[in-house]
């Protein structure tokens, strides 16, 4: 998938910008507070319909205006033009080549992306949540039928944790209604995690060639963690579901007691380890960091087999952490990956690489 072109308007502290990328690798550089992030702000929004930075929509207004407008022409590997066109005001409004989407999350996959952020560290050191959201948002690029499950899953979930509730307070009568939720919940939450855990094998082996390619002596090793307990990466859907059902039933009392359900996907965890140990425990900085990279070029080459079209890549300030060696390493396995834009506060000087002076771009703007 190739950005051709994408304009701003009260996106943040762009009042009025257009931005024409080139098809291989983009360096936006800038000082600080230039606008640089709000620039691939803008891009994950014609994305995944939302930010990677802002917590929401009305942050990405700019200060004392009443709508932002986001423009963004793509093409994809088969030639298909697609204008993706995100408006705010009030309420968000998304439309794809003039047809309205509803609900949003129809559009995600259409334009496949993947972020490199220095904040995204914490899918490595953080909580189990951080890994689900990844995961989430791995199979969902390339998935319509997870993305569907994923939000069934949240809706039944809360239904029966609302039921839980009622049936600790006695507001009512223990039926077969708690069943009924229990045995909706178990066959969604099968189907979840036979897809994380066919994600989490895949991904390792493209992770072991990576890890071969940069020359690193480390052994990254991936095992997804379910709250049903050990699972094998062979067990079917049908094998999952009666033992989620199970567990549902033995779990009853304590759901109860808690108004919480305690088993399911939204309590897994995918375990990292570097050389047999956890990763988050005991790797160094900078070994984290270049797992967070080789995890994004693996997600990056999964989605390439997936959907057959290559993400676009955006990189936010990721090369200030880098050495040299690395730094070259990743652009020039990024040059063989489709479209980067990278944003950085330096100007780098490495060849075969559009670096564009974010005060130059606002100056044409400005003509
Ligand atoms: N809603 C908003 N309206 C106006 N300005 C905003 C809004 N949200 C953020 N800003 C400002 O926009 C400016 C650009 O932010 P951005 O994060 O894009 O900068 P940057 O070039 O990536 O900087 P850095 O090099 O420090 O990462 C900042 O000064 C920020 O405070
Ligand atoms: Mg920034």
């Amino acid at each position: 998938m190739i950005l051709k072109n994408i304009s701003y308007e009260n996106f943040r502290n762009h009042r009025s910008l257009t931005f024409d990328p080139e098809n291989g690798i983009n360096l936006i550089y800038g000082q600080n507070g230039s606008g640089k992030t709000s620039i691939l702000e803008g891009i994950h929004y014609c994305a995944l319909t939302k930010g990677f930075v802002s917590a929401n929509d009305q942050q990405c207004l700019t200060f004392e205006t009443e709508y932002f407008l986001v423009n963004g022409n793509f093409i994809s590997e088969t030639e298909r033009q697609i204008t993706v066109k995100i408006s705010y005001k009030s309420e968000k409004k998304i439309t794809v080549n003039n047809s309205e989407i509803k609900p949003f999350s129809h559009h995600i996959g259409t334009i496949p992306c993947i972020t490199f952020s220095p904040p995204e560290i914490s899918i490595v050191n953080g909580s189990p949540m951080e890994r689900r959201r990844f995961i989430d948002n791995s199979i969902c690029q390339t998935d319509r039928k997870y993305l569907d499950d994923l939000l069934t899953y949240r809706r039944v979930l809360s239904q029966r944790n609302t039921l839980l509730a009622q049936l600790k307070e006695n507001t009512k009568d223990q039926d077969n209604t708690l069943s009924v939720w229990s045995e909706q919940l178990s066959r969604i939450a099968a189907a979840i995690v036979r897809k994380r855990v066919g994600f989490t094998e895949e991904i390792l082996q493209w992770l072991y060639g990576i890890y071969k390619d940069l020359s690193v002596l480390e052994e990254p090793s991936l095992l997804y963690r379910c709250s049903l307990g050990s699972i094998r990466k062979e067990d079917s859907e049908e094998i999952l579901y009666n033992r989620f059902l199970q567990k549902y039933k033995d779990t009853e009392k304590t759901d109860i007691f808690r108004s919480q359900t305690t088993i399911g996907p939204h309590r897994d965890d995918m375990q990292i380890n570097l050389n047999e140990k956890e990763i988050g425990k005991y790797a160094s900085q900078g070994q984290m960091r270049t797992f967070l990279i080789a995890l994004k070029l693996a997600q990056h080459r999964y989605f390439n087999e997936k959907i057959c079209e290559k993400p676009i890549c955006l990189l936010d300030d990721i090369f200030s952490e880098l050495d040299t060696k690395r730094t070259e390493y990743i652009l020039a396995l990024l040059k063989t990956y489709g479209q980067s834009i990278i944003t950085s506060a330096e100007k780098k000087t490495y060849g075969g690489i559009n670096a564009i002076s974010i005060e130059n771009m606002k100056k044409e703007n400005r003509r």
